[in-house]
């Protein structure tokens, strides 16, 4: 998929990631979000408030508008590394304090 986004160091590993059911190839090790938008997914959650849709913005978690739900749990996917077998939602609220 062509995007507004590209890799400048394609070379490596891509694996295999679902995000909410589609499944992507993204590069191993690669930051989740930045991953997501080079394979087009620039819409990662809703804001609870409005409904409108969010994405990753600051690319160093201070935004939290590239929160993810994995494993039952909110996580911005800019703190992320991308790993094979990543099962990601969109995030649906308010980052966890746990
Ligand atoms: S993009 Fe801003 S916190 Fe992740």
């Amino acid at each position: 998929m062509k995007t507004a986004f590209h890799n400048l160091a394609p070379d490596g590993t891509r694996v295999p990631v679902r995000f909410d059911g589609q499944e992507l190839l993204l590069l191993e090790g690669a930051n989740l979000a930045a991953a997501l938008l080079e394979a087009g997914v620039s819409r990662v959650r809703r804001s609870p408030v409005s409904g409108a849709a969010r994405g990753p913005f600051c690319m160093m978690g201070a935004c939290f508008d590239c929160l993810v739900v994995m494993g039952g749990v909110s996580q911005q996917a800019c703190m992320l590394e991308v790993s094979a077998g990543m099962d990601i939602a969109p995030g649906k609220g308010p980052r966890d304090e746990g």
